[in-house]
């Protein structure tokens, strides 16, 4: 069994589709787990990450002060918050992302992020463009399911392809959740919500890719 880290999820839907193709695969989150599971550690991935994962990682670190369409709230900052919160969480965005991102010892590593701004890009260490940036519904076949939406994802990749669209959909019916999500405490936990297709192709396509890199490297 080969030892798979899902760092900042407590859906679990990533680390559930590499559980179902036999990995020995964890969730990690500072907050606990959305579903009970005996496969999730509750603590900083910054910590977790440092155990032997001899397989691979995918990240999901949170992207509130990093992406484009909160850019706005750097200069002018929400109602009950200072700009200098908001650069302060700028800054601490940016080096979690940073340290996930150069983690050296694991072997392949995929980091999830919507579109970057510049001010974020800038604080990034050894900051590189995304491999790739792809939308859910691309991994969907049913207008109706939880694949069938409109969320630019961005993929961050070491040592590991691009992943190849599975899905037969093709965006003209995708939905705007995500995008629409109406204000209130749950906002960002709609907006960070992964989605199972995609999760499934990650899985299926990167494990194989890790299981050949290892090989190669050996
Ligand atoms: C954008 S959300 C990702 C949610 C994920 N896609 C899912 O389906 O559960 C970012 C997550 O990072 C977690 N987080 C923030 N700082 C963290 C840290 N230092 N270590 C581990 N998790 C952290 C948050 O609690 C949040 O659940």
């Amino acid at each position: 069994m080969a030892k798979v880290l899902i760092g900042c999820e407590t859906s679990g839907i990533v680390r559930d589709a590499f559980l179902a193709l036999g990995h020995d695969a964890w969730s990690c989150d500072i907050l606990p787990p959305d579903t009970p599971t005996n496969r999730h550690i509750q603590d900083d991935v910054r910590t977790v990450m440092r155990a032997d994962w001899d397989l691979m990682a995918v990240m999901h670190p949170p992207c509130t002060r990093l992406c484009n369409s909160g850019v706005r709230w750097l200069s002018q900052a929400p109602p009950g918050r200072t700009l200098e919160d908001m650069w302060a969480e700028l800054d601490e965005g940016a080096k979690l992302f940073s340290a996930v991102w150069n983690v050296q010892h694991i072997p392949c590593v995929a980091v999830e992020n919507p579109v970057m701004h510049k001010h974020a890009k800038a604080r990034i260490e050894n900051y590189q463009p995304p491999a790739q940036t792809v939308q859910p519904w691309q991994f969907g076949d049913d207008a109706n399911g939880p694949d069938n939406e409109r969320k630019r994802t961005c993929f961050w990749l070491r040592n590991l392809p691009p992943l190849c669209p599975t899905g037969s959909l093709d965006g003209t019916t995708a939905r705007d959740t995500v995008a629409k999500a109406s204000p209130g405490a749950n906002r960002w936990k709609v907006r960070s919500k992964f989605f199972p297709g995609m999760a499934k192709a990650m899985a299926e396509q990167w494990s194989v890719h890790a299981f050949q890199h290892l090989a190669e490297a050996a």
